[in-house]
């Protein structure tokens, strides 16, 4: 046994208050350029660490896992969703991972709330139209978008962020329609009205909004053939993950005039998002700002810290362990 601290490398330049703690319990390998790593270059950066702290777009596929040195005994994702980490290679490689669940839940169901009215209440249009200095005065038919109080919301995932943004919708009076692995039990349903098939939503949705996970089965899940089900001017809102949706089909049914808009947060190869995005004025888009407060970040890299430290320091099952 020797007193050393464990070295835990950070992929990324997190917030101060997370890089003190992390320094303080470890031995800390900084980013304070936040360079981006390639597979390689994490693989190099991790040598002799014993943990990574690492966040959403790191390539931990299966190849970097593998190829990760043998020191390397736990992941800890400054992140709720988890597609970018390998669990499998990870738990082949008996390294174990960890993320951050309910702590960006309010703030995620904030940034769906506000795409959701942004792209209802056509915002983008509005401050375009503002900044460019070409608003002419208030008139009676401008920028008129689409009434949200009373109407119907389907949500696909009835997870802590879905359930989280169906009580800010309930504020509006909006009927909720949802789709979910399991129905959830009366208390927490508080009336919405459950579909096993999720299909079965989309007739119901005067908006849709997304807060699955990117899984195999969700992968574009958000096709043409479902956008089509959708009722003429609904609305589509993403603050989950961009690859649940065939960007192409999206951009499609918003030039059709099928949807009157969308909102979305999130986007599939991001920070390259499919180029149709930039040109639909219909389209309130934020560049992945749903955790985004310093309260949130912090409590993000406070979790991971909680994990990193029950593992390394204290020999502990980490309490947010990612199980395969
Ligand atoms: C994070 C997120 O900011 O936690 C998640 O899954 O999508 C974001 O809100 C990001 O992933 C940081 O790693």
């Amino acid at each position: 046994m020797t007193d050393r601290k464990p070295r835990v490398l950070a992929t990324r330049h997190f917030p101060p208050d997370v890089e003190s703690r992390l320094a303080g319990s470890f031995d800390a390998v900084l980013n304070l350029e936040d360079r981006l790593y390639d597979g390689p270059a994490l693989i190099k950066a991790a040598e002799g660490c014993d943990g990574i702290m690492c966040a959403a777009g790191d390539p931990l596929n299966a190849d970097t896992v593998g190829k990760l040195p043998a020191s390397v005994r736990m992941i800890a994702t400054f992140s709720v969703g988890y597609e970018h980490v390998d669990v499998a290679a990870a738990a082949r490689r008996k390294i174990l991972v960890s993320n951050t669940p309910d702590v960006l839940t309010d703030a995620t169901a904030d940034i769906a709330m506000l795409c959701l009215l942004g792209a209802a209440r056509r915002a983008h249009e509005g401050t375009t139209m503002l900044r460019t200095h070409s608003w002419v005065g208030w008139t009676p038919t401008q920028l008129m978008g689409v009434h949200v109080t009373g109407k119907r919301l389907g949500i696909l995932g009835m997870g802590r962020i879905g359930q989280a943004l169906a009580d800010r919708a309930r504020a509006f009076r909006m009927t909720i329609h949802y789709s979910n692995r399991t129905r959830l039990k009366p208390d927490l349903e508080k009336g919405a009205i459950f579909h096993a098939n999720p299909d079965d939503i989309l007739p119901h949705c005067d908006f849709l909004s997304i807060n699955a996970p990117m899984t195999p089965e969700t992968h574009k899940w958000v096709n043409a053939a479902r956008l089509a089900k959708l009722p003429k001017g609904a609305i589509v809102v993403n603050t989950a993950r961009g690859g649940v949706v065939d960007d192409e089909a999206l951009i499609a049914a918003l030039k059709s005039g099928h949807l009157a808009s969308a909102g979305i947060d999130v986007f599939d190869g991001e920070p390259k998002i499919h180029a149709g995005y930039y040109g639909l004025q219909n389209a309130f888009l934020l560049p992945h700002m749903g955790s985004a407060t310093v309260e949130t970040r912090n409590a993000m890299g406070f979790k991971a810290l909680d994990n990193l430290e029950a593992f390394l320091l204290k020999g502990l099952e980490p309490p947010d362990l990612v199980k395969v």
